[in-house]
Parts: C-alpha cells; structure tokens; sequence
C-alpha cells in the first residue's frame, strides 16, 4: 500500500497503473461503512485508491471542524488489512494552496434539507470531491446511501460537468440494533447511544406505513415527527419526504419517496434515510 501526501506524487503513481482505479473518498476515522465501499471498490476494479482529507471547506464556522474525531495510524491499519492500493492523505494546503480561488456549486438539489441547514456544505463537499477526482482520475467512485444528499449532489456534478468517471452508491451499513454508522457516533455517550435509536425506529415506522399503503407524505411525517418527540434527548432538524431525484419536498406519494431526517442528540447531529417505493 502506497501512502501518498502531495498531488504531483499522487499523479506519478496513478500514471504507473495501466487498468481500471477503483475510488472511495472519506475523511478519515473509518468504520465498517468506509470498508464495505473498499470492498466493493475492491471487487470491481483493478486496483483502489481512498483520500482521507478532512476537508475543511464542508464545515461551517459553528461547525465541529477542530473536534472532527481523527486516526491516521489506525485508518492506515484498517485499509491495509481490507487492501488498498493507494492512500492519499494530503495535508489542508497541499488542497487549498495560498490563492486558492475556485469553487463549484452544484444548485437545485443543494438548496434543500443539509443544504438549508448546512450553508456552503455542499459548495465545499463539490469543490473538494471535483478537485479529488481530477487528481485521482477515477473510472469508478464510491458514495455511501447514507448522505442520501450528497449522493445526488455528486452525481449532478459528474453528469453536468460531463467527468468520466461512474458513481457507485453502496447501501448504508448499520449496527446491529439498526443505528447508521458515523464516524459522529464516536461523539455519543451511553444514554445518547440509546436515544439514537429513534432515527432507525422513525424511519422503520415510516417503511411500515408504506408498506400497508399509506401515500401521504404529510400524515407520515406527522407520525415520525410525534415518535422522534417522544425522545426527550432528540431534537429535530428536519424530516423529509423528498423525491429520490429532484428532492423536491411531497405531500403525496406517487413514485418512490426518499425519507430522510437529521437529528440533534445532545451536540450531535446524526442523518439517516431510507428509499421506499424505488428498486436499489
Ligand atoms: O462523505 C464524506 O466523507 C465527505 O463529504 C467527502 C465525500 C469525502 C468529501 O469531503
């Protein structure tokens, strides 16, 4: 495994490799959600690539940019042991130079749900992932289902900046109680850890209504919105029925519906979201 930290390295060694380069970005603190999408990235290409940036342009001043949990040595063990070729792990500057200047913004879809409470989020999630791709060169890269968002903002920027490469999205991986891992559920102490659970449980209430022919956006929200209520330690941000492509809020349920909800538990935020109604 090559670890690599400056782009013009990072370039050379991409160079060296003839065959189709497999690429997941993360930031760092990884968890068996990273490694599923190593593994995938794995079977399907000749060789892996991971980032691991902390990017500091997705955190908004409030944001926990300084507490963003971090393990260099232990991240390096855990893809050396899944097996990853190359690893780059540049420091803040060698992304953003003295100067830097330039910045995509991916409109619409970034203008709802992390978007509105998130401000500039997606405007440094897009700059970063398009410089990343230019640097690592992809032919395919890998999203987790869980930043249901991000998915779609990443996939309106390769489709509209005509980037060749294809996006891969791999299904959330959860604890075995159902709760989504997050390198933020490190921030959670014991009883937070069981409060956490209402995200899972809203969102199961919201596939059983489903299930049993509910279609109105509204009276399902409603429903999710008394149960995560009833949580004393949590605090709604929002919960969304959104259309799956354009997110665009329903208030009934013609085609597929994406559910998703951000959650405060004590000072951390968690997302979570499931996709009825659409095959995966
Ligand atoms: O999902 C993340 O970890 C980040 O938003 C990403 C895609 C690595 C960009 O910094």
């Amino acid at each position: 495994m090559q670890v690599i930290r400056t782009i013009a390295a990072f370039k050379a060694a991409r160079r060296a490799r003839a065959g189709s380069l497999g690429f997941v970005p993360t930031m760092g603190y990884l968890h068996q959600g990273h490694l599923a999408l190593v593994r995938r990235c794995r079977a399907e290409n000749d060789a892996t690539a991971v980032s691991i940036f902390v990017n500091p342009t997705q955190f908004s001043p409030q944001e926990d940019l300084a507490r963003y949990p971090r393990d260099e040595e232990r991240d390096l063990r855990l893809l050396r042991e899944v097996g990853t070729d190359l690893v780059f792990l540049p420091p803040p500057e060698e992304v953003y130079p003295p100067g830097f200047n330039t910045w995509v913004e991916v409109l619409g879809v970034t203008e709802r749900l992390e978007g509105a409470h998130r401000p500039g989020h997606f405007r440094g999630v897009a700059t970063v992932v398009a410089k990343l791709f230019n640097i690592v060169e992809p032919t395919r890269a890998y999203f987790g289902q869980k930043d249901a968002q991000q998915v779609v903002v990443i996939q309106k920027l390769v489709a509209d900046l005509t980037m060749n490469l294809e996006v891969v999205v791999c299904p959330t991986v959860r604890e075995p109680d159902g709760l989504a891992m997050s390198s933020r559920n490190v921030y959670l102490d014991p009883e937070q850890r069981r409060a956490a659970l209402v995200l899972f449980r809203a969102l199961e209430l919201a596939r059983t209504l489903y299930a049993g022919g509910e279609r109105s956006a509204d009276r399902i929200r409603a429903r999710m919105t008394h149960l995560i209520q009833e949580e004393p330690r949590a605090r709604i941000d929002y919960i969304s029925l959104a259309d799956p492509r354009t997110l665009g809020e329903l208030s009934e349920i013609r085609g597929g519906v994406l559910v998703s909800l951000a959650v405060r538990i004590g000072a951390t935020r968690l997302i979570d979201n499931v996709v009825l109604g659409v095959e995966q």
